[in-house]
């Protein structure tokens, strides 16, 4: 698969709030500007970002890829890029039983009380959302873990 993983644009906006809210995502902060994305013959078919804190701390966050793009290393590649882009360290909320795949570079497993503020509070979003949806649609629950990666600046 050819595939381009660029800084996003102005014009990106509307595909990554598609590609987000087609996996109810943390719907919050969703600027293009702090998103990178990966384009596959002219479409959007995957993107990344890295949320600011208030206090400082960065999260990888709104990691997705279009259902016909999975399973090819595009949300590798974006991953990969976006590090590249950030060195320090950096935290992702993702499902536990996913959380090993994110070891490969350098994440892994923290308390909540062990997370900055808006971290742990994205964290629990996420959990309580969880746990609705899958109430109201009679799914199990895949519970949340917080990753932690600590690398030289
Ligand atoms: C998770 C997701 C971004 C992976 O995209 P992708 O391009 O298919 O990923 P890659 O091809 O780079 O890697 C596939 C691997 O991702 C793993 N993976 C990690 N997190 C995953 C998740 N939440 N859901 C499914 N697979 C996931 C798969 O197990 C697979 O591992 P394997 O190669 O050892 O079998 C994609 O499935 C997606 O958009 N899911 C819906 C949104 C979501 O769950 N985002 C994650 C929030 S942390």
């Amino acid at each position: 698969m050819t595939m381009l993983v660029r800084p996003a644009v102005a014009a990106d906006q509307e595909a990554i709030l598609a590609l987000a809210r087609g996996e109810r995502l943390n719907p919050t902060d969703l600027d293009w500007p702090r998103f990178f994305v990966a384009e596959h013959q002219g479409v959007l078919v995957g993107a990344v970002q890295m949320r600011l804190h208030r206090d400082g701390a960065r999260e990888l966050g709104t990691l997705v890829v279009a259902p016909q793009a999975r399973n090819q290393g595009v949300a590798a590649r974006l991953i990969g890029t976006l590090l590249s882009h950030n060195r320090g360290r950096v935290f992702m909320v993702t499902g536990r039983k996913h959380a090993q795949h994110y070891a490969r570079w350098g994440f892994s497993p923290i308390r909540p009380c062990q997370a900055p503020r808006g971290v742990s509070r994205n964290y629990w979003m996420g959990t309580c959302a969880g746990y609705v949806f899958a109430t109201l649609q009679r799914r199990p629950r895949n519970p949340l873990v917080i990753l932690d990666r600590v690398t030289a600046a």
